[in-house]
């Protein structure tokens, strides 16, 4: 869903770090304003994001407000689905907490009718400051989302708490915001990626899973309010933000021990992962060397647990998800794997259509119902999932 972003820049090195906000906010399809405080400029001008959003910038050059009509702080808000100020300061986040209006940013943050999000930067004391945690604390008490600082080495020298996230984990995170909580409370835990079976050292077998499938669950559970947990494999995609937990388990025996110590927790699982059948029984502990022979070693295999039947067959199993790869007979297969493993809902997928790709072509079968989607983005593939994965758990 493309939305308006109004973003608006305080005073702080953080800055920087907007620009490449605002590229990937347009990347994902959005249109941006920037309206930028009077410290704010000083850092970066407003030119250069003019340039990167494609809009006229809102620059905070006399104290109030500024803008054609002088009711910038009013319109800017009005078209915007949600308000976003990335980095905020200690003081513009302690004026916005207080109610004080009393330059550009504050006015729209006070004068606003839409979903504001703040993310503070600040020296680690400042964040620490008894002050500012209760600033904080009121913020969020009033509805407004704080995405939390991180930790690390700061623009003065110190280290500690107080970075504005990248802006790669902050474009991750703002859809969030307008994602209708249909999973609100719910714990679920996601295994994604392809396992890896050592022969020796060096070598292994796995397979072509990359994990964007699971991970773009994991974030599309998150977006709907859910608390994820994420075991992977090998991936070939950047981790989701936002997780309570992410753990990597390389082969599948470690996968099946990360998932049962986590699994009396969970409400849901959602196995996704690419998970070996056979492990190597014979594994070198040393590289395997020529023998000199001309003969291949003997590579000898053992079967894995099934990682999602096992868990399917707890006493307390948490309603479970699973994911049939077929190469043929899609349907059938898919429909034969959700009985075999005794799980209310498994989504089928062909795999020269699924893994290693952006896209899938899904159809979620579960006990009630079988829904096929066009080949689509997995981001969508993965939204259609939780709608009704949502739907069956509110019919249970
Ligand atoms: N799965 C699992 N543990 C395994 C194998 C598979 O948890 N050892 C899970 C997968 O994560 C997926 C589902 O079971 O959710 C189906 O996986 P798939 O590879 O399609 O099927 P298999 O169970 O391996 O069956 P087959 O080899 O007959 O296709």
């Amino acid at each position: 869903m493309k939305k308006h972003i109004l973003l608006g820049i305080s005073g702080g090195i953080a800055a920087y770090k907007s620009c490449e906000l605002v590229r990937l906010l347009k990347k994902q399809g959005h249109k941006v304003t920037v309206a930028m405080s009077q410290a704010a400029a000083e850092f970066v001008t407003p030119l250069t994001f003019q340039a990167l959003s494609g809009n006229p910038v809102l620059a905070d050059t006399h104290s109030g407000e500024s803008g054609g009509n002088g009711m910038a702080h009013i319109n800017l808000t009005r078209n915007a689905d949600v308000f976003l100020i990335a980095p905020a300061s200690a003081n513009t986040l302690a004026k916005i907490a207080n109610g004080i209006a009393d330059n550009l940013l504050t006015n729209l943050a006070a004068a606003r009718k839409c979903p504001l999000a703040i993310a503070p930067a600040m020296n680690v004391e400042m964040w620490f400051n008894p002050a500012n945690q209760r600033n904080i604390r009121q913020l969020q008490a009033d509805g407004i989302t704080i995405f939390q600082p991180t930790e690390g080495e700061q623009a003065c020298g110190e280290t500690g708490i107080g970075r504005m996230p990248e802006a790669a984990d902050l474009a991750d995170l703002i859809p969030d915001l307008w994602t209708p909580k249909i999973l609100a409370g719910k714990k679920i835990l996601i295994t994604t990626g392809a396992t890896f079976e050592a022969i020796d050292p060096v070598r292994g077998i796995t397979n072509i899973s990359s994990g964007q499938m699971g991970i773009a669950l994991a974030r599309a559970c998150r977006a709907a309010g859910a608390q994820v947990s994420l075991i992977h494999g090998q991936l070939q995609t950047a981790l989701p933000s936002g997780m309570v937990e992410t753990i990597q388990a390389v082969s599948a025996q470690a996968m099946y021990e990360a998932v049962h110590s986590r699994i009396s927790a969970q409400d849901v699982f959602i196995s996704v992962a690419a998970v070996a059948d056979y492990k190597v029984k014979n594994s070198s502990v040393q590289k395997l060397k020529k023998d000199g022979s001309g003969l291949p070693p003997v590579i000898e295999l053992a079967e894995n647990p099934d990682i999602l039947a096992s868990v399917s067959a707890l006493p307390n199993a948490p309603f479970c998800v699973g994911f049939a790869a077929e190469s043929e007979n899609v349907l059938p297969y898919a429909r034969a794997k959700r009985l075999k493993k005794s799980i209310p809902m498994i989504v089928a997928n062909e795999v020269s259509k699924a893994m290693g790709k952006a896209t899938n072509q899904i159809t979620i079968i579960d006990e009630y119902d079988e829904t096929s989607l066009p080949e689509t983005d997995k981001n969508e593939a993965a939204a259609a999932i939780v709608e009704r994965l949502a739907q069956v758990l509110k019919a249970q």
